[in-house]
């Protein structure tokens, strides 16, 4: 399978927001999903969210193309933190690939594109969030050589 990686642009916006909604459809399995369950306003905010990881210089939207169809997308940006000696860390907002493609690297291959963007603005160290439950990106994100450094705590307000 030939597997293409590219900066995306503003028009791919449908289709990504289409791969999102799986995304967050694939999520509400987890316990933590009142956390994040979108309301009506997210289709109008995630465009406003998905452009500004195209212009911004802090922030990168990528793109996986297979058999002339989009087939993944990685959302991630530089997050900086003054006064450490690390000062500057790539983070992934986002990852996703489609069912249909999945096990055959994409993720991989769209992590190490964010990852030489990433070095070349100064990051120093990656970073991302993963649900606790989701057993599958973990086991990816072992593989790709990231440590558990934190735990994420909520409760629900009455
Ligand atoms: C997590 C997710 C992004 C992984 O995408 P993917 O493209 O399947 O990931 P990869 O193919 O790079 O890696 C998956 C596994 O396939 C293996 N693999 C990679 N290339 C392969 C190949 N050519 N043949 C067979 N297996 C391969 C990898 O080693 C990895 O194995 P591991 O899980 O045992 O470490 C995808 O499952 C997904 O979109 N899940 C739903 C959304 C989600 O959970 N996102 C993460 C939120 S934090």
């Amino acid at each position: 399978m030939n597997v293409e990686i590219r900066k995306a642009k503003e028009k791919d916006y449908k289709t990504v927001f289409s791969l999102d909604e799986k995304f967050v459809l694939y999520h509400s399995r987890f316990k933590v999903w009142k956390l994040f369950e979108p309301s009506d306003k997210m289709r109008k905010v995630w465009k406003k969210l998905f452009i500004g990881f195209i212009k911004k210089r802090n922030k990168l939207a990528l793109i996986a193309e297979a058999d002339n169809k989009i087939i993944g997308f990685l959302l991630g940006k530089i997050n900086k933190r003054r006064g450490f000696k690390i000062e500057k860390t790539a983070h992934i907002e986002k990852i996703f690939v489609d069912e249909n493609y999945r096990n055959k690297g994409v993720a991989t291959k769209l992590k190490n594109e964010f990852i030489k963007w990433a070095k070349k603005k100064g990051a120093k160290a990656l970073t991302l969030y993963v649900a606790v439950e989701n057993k599958k990106a973990l086991k990816l994100y072992k593989s790709w050589n990231l440590k558990k450094y934190c735990y994420g705590m909520y409760k629900l307000l009455k």
